[in-house]
């Protein structure tokens, strides 16, 4: 029984990457990352010069929300509300620190990387290849990205001129929502390796002391727990959809939440809150839990269950509904219905 994974050709240790954020700003939390048997990281998102500002961070840049509600004193609910946008160095910095990770790690360093003008992806894509990257995700979704968060046919170029010059692995970074799937299908039309679904929301939280926006003043990313679950439909409708792999994220707490986004069609999965909260040793944990599962079904790895829950999936139409009349048990109302299956 092994947690060793193919994903974008690179072989992994563990389904479990270090997704970008804090947690891989900083060529000595590789270190860390790889203690704990972490699969790969991503690193830190690079902004372009033209958002210089953004490498810039307000202070205090986090706020845990609920997280003093408990569900019948069990369930711990949160929100984790930040406002942290780009790696904080400059380019050259950047360039720096892969080239550090590459010395001092033995598991694959993603390079990850945000701009608007297809030339700056391109270039920025190049220098994260030749800093020694073993793969790069394309971030054209960030909860903080100036304008609005439609996928603009910027991006579109964007990907197909990266693609067009990388000879490494390209992961492109989705945000949720209902053109997802279309998203998907263009990212893999444009030739990506891989979709990352999906980055956290814009949020938004007011102090109803000082009747003002919390923290910087502004809207902020927001993720947490219960952000699994609008990711586990779009990882499950994307997996229907493509046939590049998925690396899903958002939400994972434990090898559990592992489990179930393989199930839904996930090669790999990418945490982040979970290590800012409980610490690198929640890498380790969730790899533990994933290995008794296997063992426990009789499993030699997690190819054996990827996409697994699909299959018994019901088409809406199917679903077995019971009508307010009936005596006799469940029957599926539109099947039974004379003029046959509603369509409206
Ligand atoms: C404080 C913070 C900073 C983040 N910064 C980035 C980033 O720079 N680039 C990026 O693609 N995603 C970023 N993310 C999103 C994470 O990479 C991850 O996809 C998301 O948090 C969902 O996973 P989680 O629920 O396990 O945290 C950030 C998330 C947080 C909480």
């Amino acid at each position: 029984m092994s947690l060793t994974t193919l994903f974008v050709g690179l072989e992994l240790q563990s389904p479990v990457i270090v997704a970008s954020g804090p947690a891989s700003h900083d060529v000595n939390q590789i270190g860390l990352a790889e203690e704990q048997r972490a699969g790969a990281v991503v690193l830190k998102t690079a902004c372009s010069d033209k958002y210089e500002h953004m490498r810039y961070w307000p202070r205090p840049r986090y706020k845990l929300l609920d997280w003093d509600k408990q569900i019948e004193g069990r369930s711990k609910m949160f929100s984790l509300y930040s406002y942290e946008q780009g790696y904080s160095g400059t380019l050259t910095d950047y360039w720096r620190l892969i080239e550090a990770c590459k010395q001092h790690a033995t598991i694959p360093i993603i390079g990850s990387i945000f701009a608007d003008d297809p030339k700056d992806w391109e270039r920025m894509a190049i220098n994260v290849e030749r800093s020694g990257a073993d793969a790069i995700e394309l971030d054209i979704s960030s909860p903080h990205r100036p304008g609005t968060s439609e996928f603009k046919t910027t991006f579109v170029e964007a990907i197909r001129s990266v693609v067009n010059v990388m000879k490494i692995p390209v992961l492109v970074k989705l945000a949720p929502g209902p053109e997802l799937v279309h998203q998907c299908l263009t990212a893999e039309e444009c030739g990506a390796s891989a979709v990352t679904l999906c980055n956290r929301i814009r949020g938004f939280d007011v102090d109803i002391e000082s009747q003002g926006p919390i923290l910087h003043g502004y809207f902020a990313g927001i993720g947490g727990p219960w952000a699994k679950y609008y990711t586990f439909r779009h990882v499950a409708e994307a997996a229907q959809a493509i046939k590049i792999p998925i690396s899903g994220t958002g939400g994972t707490m434990s090898g559990e939440d592992v489990i179930k986004y393989v199930l839904l069609g996930a090669t790999t999965v990418q945490i982040l809150s979970v290590i800012l909260i409980n610490g690198w040793e929640s890498i380790a944990r969730i790899n533990k839990e994933v290995e008794e599962y296997l063992e426990r079904k009789g499993l030699d790895s997690l190819e054996q269950i990827r996409g697994k829950a699909l299959e018994a999936m019901t088409h809406p139409d199917e679903i077995i509904r019971w009508s307010g009349e009936s005596k006799t048990g469940p029957r599926n109302v539109w099947k039974d219905k004379p003029e046959g299956r509603r369509t409206t």
